[in-house]
């Protein structure tokens, strides 16, 4: 991994490809600096253009961008439209009613495919279902399903009647469904038998059921459930339904709710640094405009392509680059229901040649663990595959290491695929800092430039703008129509986590450090400067994790840092204090299977400790605070050469040195 001393200082250079430039939707530098120049010149102007080319408004709007309630900024306002309709009807009337929307792969390697045609009437139908339910505008739905052209159609089903749904990931466990439902306050989970992934069957009910009885859901109504695998289930009689005998008697047809542009399509739940999972709302007319126009200009969309984003829909990127952004765009797009590593690691490469994908984008994580696969096992090397149909790769979630950008841009992208590498967050809805790949010349490891209208800059503790070459906090100086328009529940939160008041309430903080290369302005992303840790590009809050071991009855006290790792990113390192004294040998190995086991119960699998170290006490300072930075650096299992003066109790530094 790149360290902070490296940051910004890579200097191999890769110019956009002459051939992609060609066709390329912003072709060219120039093209580049000139849709900067329209935004800075005129910027409600630029948004509005775009907002009108873009959109298919059903009442068009007169006002572009309301500030007068800053931060709670309000987009194209008085317009009115339906994402599914923009998503789905406009495909039918412009004569790509039988293109393929959707290649879905299952698990075991299933094929079907699904036109715009079908997708239309399955959504249609799906949402005619739910108002069958009662379910109407403003509703809330939880959505917890697997990879399925069924939890995208549930997704577009919510979006057409106006019901704002929020998914919630299929490995989050039922205590972080439980509070998502009560958070949300939704009237219906929508969900399925089980999952198939990894050549396993993973229960999705029966966690629905677990967290239903936790207590708290009064709001839910109904339970509608997907068949996907067939195992067993229970069902509850008048809550439970099944979704093929929800939609048999269905209407093929539904009119679209029309909303206000500014009406929430939809909540995703996502970690902070204090705190539960903040419920990021966004908003429809906004948010679709930016996940259509990053489709054509980050990703060059054209009619032919073979897209493939290998996203779950649980995530922001699952959103905005499966659900909405590829159907906006009208592209042919391959879903895939499971695992890399699934039947073997040759995986990805196997469905690229089969599909003859044009697009593909992933996560570094991922990349870097099928990199050890393929040094380990040459059968499964992406040069035992014919990757040719690509043209164009992408990375997100979290900083790619220049060796890592270098392999995928030999073995997968053949030396001729540009790579974006897009920075953004579950927070501001689609891509915000990205190359565009007919025009910017490519760093490895720099997500390079902000993507015109993206006010993008680096400033200091106290917000002022630093100058290129010193690294600093991440802000973006004006809003953009995608953005987080509210925390679900919490406007407070809202304002003092986005808009802090040090930086006067008007830049929006991002939450990450960057640094700026003094002769490029390329930006490359150093990593969060708050307490949220990124695991294989997952969000996670060390607060979350340590609330978690702290409800075990054993546990007096924890700290959760963040230690890097090579595949991964970061691995999460727990330091546990118990309310016994401290275990040591085999049964501290067993007590720590046992905590790893309670967070994987608390808030998922996702969530457990690489490592948890036990100590009488924690590092902390006369005053009673944690030292984490002290914790970081026991974590890398380095030397601790800062200064440990204002440390309460510097003995226990050597007992949190060795992993048990
Ligand atoms: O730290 C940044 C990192 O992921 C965080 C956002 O996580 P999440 O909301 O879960 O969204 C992930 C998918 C958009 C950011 O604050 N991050 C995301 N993309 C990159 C990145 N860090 C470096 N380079 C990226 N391309």
């Amino acid at each position: 991994m790149a360290n902070i001393e490296t940051f910004g200082q890579e200097t191999r250079i890769f110019p956009a490809p002459a051939e992609f430039s060609k066709t390329a939707a912003i072709s060219g530098m120039d093209a580049y600096r000139a849709l900067v120049a329209e935004a800075e010149q005129d910027y409600e102007g630029f948004w509005g253009r775009l907002a009108r080319e873009n959109l298919q408004w059903h009442k068009p709007f007169t006002k572009v961008l309301d500030e007068s309630n800053a931060p709670f900024y309000k987009w194209f306002d008085d317009g009115k439209l339906n994402v599914s309709y923009n998503c789905l009807d406009v495909h039918l009337q412009n004569g790509n009613a039988d293109k393929v929307a959707v290649i879905f792969e299952t698990d075991s390697g299933d094929v079907s495919k699904i036109t715009y045609r079908e997708l239309h009437k399955k959504v249609c139908q799906f949402a005619n279902g739910l108002k069958s339910l009662g379910i109407k505008k403003g509703d809330r739905v939880v959505i917890y399903m697997p990879m399925s052209v069924e939890g995208v159609v549930a997704m577009q089903a919510c979006a057409r009647i106006g019901a704002t749904h929020s998914v919630v990931f299929g490995g989050f466990s039922a205590k972080s469904l439980q509070e998502r439902i009560i958070d949300a306050g939704a009237v219906a989970v929508l969900t399925a038998d089980e999952q198939a992934r990894g050549g396993k069957r993973l229960p999705l009910k029966s966690i629905v059921d677990e967290a239903l009885a936790l207590g708290g859901c009064d709001s839910i109504k109904n339970v509608v459930v997907y068949q996907r695998t067939g195992g067993a289930i229970n069902f509850v009689a008048g809550r439970d339904l099944w979704l093929h005998e929800l939609v048999a008697a269905q209407a093929e047809t539904c009119e679209p709710e029309w909303v206000d542009a500014e009406h929430p399509l939809f909540i995703l739940y996502t970690s902070g640094s204090t705190g539960t999972p903040k419920g990021v709302q966004h908003s429809s007319g906004g948010y679709l405009l930016w996940a259509a126009l990053t489709m054509k200009w980050v990703f060059d969309i054209k009619p032919d392509d073979v897209y493939w984003c290998t996203a779950d829909i649980g995530w922001i990127t699952g959103h905005t680059y499966i659900a909405y952004g590829p159907t906006a765009v009208g592209a042919t797009q391959i879903i895939f229901e499971g695992v890399p590593t699934f039947p073997n690691a040759g995986r990805f490469w196997d469905m690229i040649q089969k599909h003859k994908a044009t697009i593909f984008y992933t996560a570094p994580t991922a990349i870097r663990s099928l990199i050890k696969a393929a040094d380990a096992d040459k059968n499964i090397h992406p040069s035992q595959y014919d990757l040719s149909s690509l043209r164009l790769l992408g990375t997100v979630g979290e900083p790619i290491n220049p060796e890592a950008w270098m392999w995928y841009h030999k073995h997968i992208g053949g030396e001729r695929c540009p790579i974006v590498d897009t920075f953004w967050q579950t927070e501001t809805g689609g891509h915000m800092i990205s190359p565009l790949p007919g025009a910017t010349p490519l760093v490895p490891g720099s997500c390079t430039l902000p993507l015109p209208g993206i006010q993008a800059v680096i400033v200091d503790e106290a917000g002022h703008e630093l100058p290129d070459g010193h690294g600093g906090i991440l802000v973006v100086k004006r809003p953009w129509p995608s953005m987080i328009r509210a925390i679900w529940n919490n406007p407070e939160r809202f304002k003092s986590a986005y808009f802090p008041p040090e930086f006067g309430g008007k830049l929006y903080l991002a939450g990450d450090g960057a640094i700026r290369n003094k002769d490029t302005g390329y930006f490359t992303i150093t990593g969060r400067i708050d307490d949220v840790l990124n695991v294989s590009g997952h969000r996670m809050g060390t607060m979350e994790i340590e609330s978690a071991l702290v409800a075990h009855p054993m546990v007096a006290e924890a700290a959760v840092v963040g230690k890097p790792d090579d595949t991964t990113g970061e691995a999460i390192c727990a330091f546990v204090v118990l309310k016994r004294s401290r275990p040591t040998g085999d049964e501290a190995k067993q007590i720590a299977k046992e905590l790893r086991d309670w967070v994987a119960k608390e808030i998922g699998p996702i969530a457990k400790p690489r490592e948890i170290r036990f100590g009488d006490n924690l590092p902390k300072t006369r005053s009673g605070k944690i030292m984490r930075r002290l914790l970081r650096v026991l974590a890398k299992g380095e030397e601790i050469t800062q200064d440990v003066s204002t440390l309460e109790n510097p003995a226990i530094l050597e007992q949190l040195k060795e992993a048990q």
